[in-house]
């Protein structure tokens, strides 16, 4: 097997998760400034989750230069702001890592910043860490960055829980819809083996038992479904979603659609909107270089509302 394959923090081949990582960094900034104004209130901080977090640094090429995972892409940030000012005990992160190996990288990558950012690294899972950092973020503003590498892990519970938080919140949630096809293809078989059936639990895990009839929905329809039942059901206010379809760099099949979820309809939507329609425009050129057929790339209007 070749190794780029192998290894998961190479972006070499990876112009998609490049692009999730800049939209992700882009739009940190004006969602802190937005957030700022609760900082008058001496009882209020900002918090960020990295539910997923990864090991905090990819890398690319033969020589293997450095690119920033997400972890140090909000620290940096955060630095910054506080450079401009924000007090340190206004701003905090969480980083939740289930691997142990990735964790140990990611305690080591982002140990220059222990001193400046209140930052805390989290050994577990997603659904067993979830309940204890909502109690401490509590109605604070905060925003939610939900990146698994398919459906495992994302269970509809915790993500109800995320959405069901009181005070103003924004989360930018990775739904893989390469690991969503994935499912279908095994449910449409008859006899399954053991791997399968774990198939089949993880994703119901992921939407709740569905019927055989929401299963055989299109993909975009069970995206849909995903909203009305995982996002928009336990939410306490009415939330605007936008999504973003991310297609492969070889054939022109969705890979992901990186969901938007906020309360505040007038600026952060238009600002993630903003954002999302850069990124159409620049695709075709800076993120799926190897595509090649013209009639495949160009920008899909009204993609992104939902
Ligand atoms: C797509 S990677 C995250 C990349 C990271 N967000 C970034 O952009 O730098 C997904 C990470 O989640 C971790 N992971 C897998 N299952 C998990 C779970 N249930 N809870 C927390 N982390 C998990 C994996 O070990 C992996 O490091």
């Amino acid at each position: 097997m070749n190794n780029t394959k192998k290894d998961k923090w190479d972006l070499s081949n990876k112009p998609h998760t490049r692009m999730k990582l800049d939209i992700y960094r882009e739009y940190l900034t004006p969602a802190i400034t937005i957030f700022k104004k609760w900082l008058s209130y001496s009882n209020k901080k900002i918090f960020i989750v990295d539910c997923f977090a990864g090991r905090g640094m990819y890398h690319e090429g033969k020589n293997k230069n450095s690119i920033d995972g997400s972890p140090l892409i909000a620290l940096k940030v955060i630095e910054s702001f506080i450079k401009k000012g924000i007090p340190k005990n206004k701003i905090k992160c969480f980083f939740v890592e289930k691997n142990i190996k990735n964790y140990k990288d990611l305690l080591s990558f982002t140990n220059k910043y222990k001193s400046t950012i209140d930052f805390k690294i989290i050994h577990g899972t997603f659904s067993d860490s979830i309940e204890k950092i909502l109690e401490e973020v509590n109605s604070n503003p905060c925003i939610f960055f939900i990146d698994p590498y398919g459906i495992k892990g994302m269970d509809k519970i915790s993500i109800r829980k995320i959405m069901s938080k009181m005070g103003p919140k924004d989360t930018i949630l990775n739904y893989m819809k390469e690991g969503v096809a994935r499912t279908k293809g095994v449910i449409r078989k008859g006899t399954l083996n053991e791997k399968e059936i774990k198939t089949i639990e993880t994703f119901k895990n992921f939407l709740g038992d569905c019927s055989e009839k929401i299963l055989k929905e299109k993909d975009s329809e069970l995206l849909m479904h995903y909203v009305e039942e995982v996002l928009k059901k336990q939410s306490t206010e009415d939330l605007k979603i936008l999504a973003y379809d991310m297609k492969s760099s070889f054939k022109d099949s969705i890979i992901y659609y990186l969901l938007f979820a906020t309360k505040d309809k007038r600026i952060a939507t238009k600002i993630m909107k903003q954002i999302f329609k850069k990124y159409k425009d620049m695709e075709p050129e800076k993120y799926r270089k190897q595509q090649t057929l013209p009639n495949l790339i160009a920008p899909i209007k009204n993609q992104f509302e939902l």
